[in-house]
């Protein structure tokens, strides 16, 4: 073999090396860590899809909200991408809900509850592998702190009179509080219009006040 010839060929031989490597790594894997029921607490969220952010201040809640205050709630990539698609919560989805202080009551704009700090952090997984005796094998998690002043490291699930009986009864779509995200109840299986912008008629119920 000519030394071009031998070059030429290790280079295929790494070349299909490198795709075998490929081949055999690991199916992209979900956005948490999982192990004997014990969750890592998720990083990167808020780089993933904003649903919605429910607010339940303190000073309508006799002073002590059970989820203090603002609710950001988001999914991971892969499952909202599904949910545009399907309309389905894909067996290894999360949504996470990031708490949020109200820190001031006026601004500019006007009177209104307004974002202050970060003081809590809530999760909840569906997965048939990891919770198959769940109803709706969805799970419940809190990395929140007593004082509101620390994140957990690690999470057990709550048990499902907790958490998930309430989810159960009340929640709109497969557990999860659809009717208070719009970005989940109107994307439902509307494929790239869930993305927002394609439609003209917003095909609310709103009611413009009257006067000037
Ligand atoms: C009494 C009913 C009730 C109970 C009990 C409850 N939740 Fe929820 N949860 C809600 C409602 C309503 C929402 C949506 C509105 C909001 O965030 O205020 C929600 C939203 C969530 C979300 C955002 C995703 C979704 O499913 O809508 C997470 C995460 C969550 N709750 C975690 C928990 C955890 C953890 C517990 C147990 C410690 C718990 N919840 C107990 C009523 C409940």
């Amino acid at each position: 073999m000519t030394i071009v010839k031998k070059a030429f060929m290790s280079i295929v031989g790494a070349g299909a090396l490198a795709q075998l490597l490929l081949a055999a790594a690991p199916v992209a894997a979900e956005e948490y860590s999982i192990k004997d029921g014990v969750l890592k607490r998720p990083t990167g969220y808020r780089e993933w899809i904003y649903v919605g952010t429910p607010v339940t201040p303190n000073d309508m809640n006799n002073g002590k909200a059970a989820f203090p205050e603002h609710h950001n709630v988001y999914i991971d990539p892969k499952s909202w991408s599904h949910w545009k698609d399907t309309g389905k919560f894909r067996e290894g989805t999360i949504l996470i809900k990031e708490l949020v202080s109200v820190g001031s009551k006026a601004a500019v704009s006007g009177q209104g509850y307004f974002q202050g700090e970060f003081i809590g952090l809530e999760a909840t997984i569906k997965s048939k592998k990891h919770f198959p005796n769940e109803p709706g094998n969805w799970a419940y998690y809190s990395f929140s702190t007593k004082d509101h002043k620390t994140l957990a490291a690690t999470a057990k699930p709550f048990p499902t009179a907790s958490c998930n009986s309430c989810h159960l009864a009340s929640a709109s779509d497969d557990f999860v509080f659809t009717q208070y995200y719009p970005v989940l109840s109107a994307g439902k299986a509307k494929g790239e219009s869930a993305a927002g912008g394609h439609d003209s008629d917003l095909n609310n119920s709103y009611v413009e006040p009257k006067g000037n």
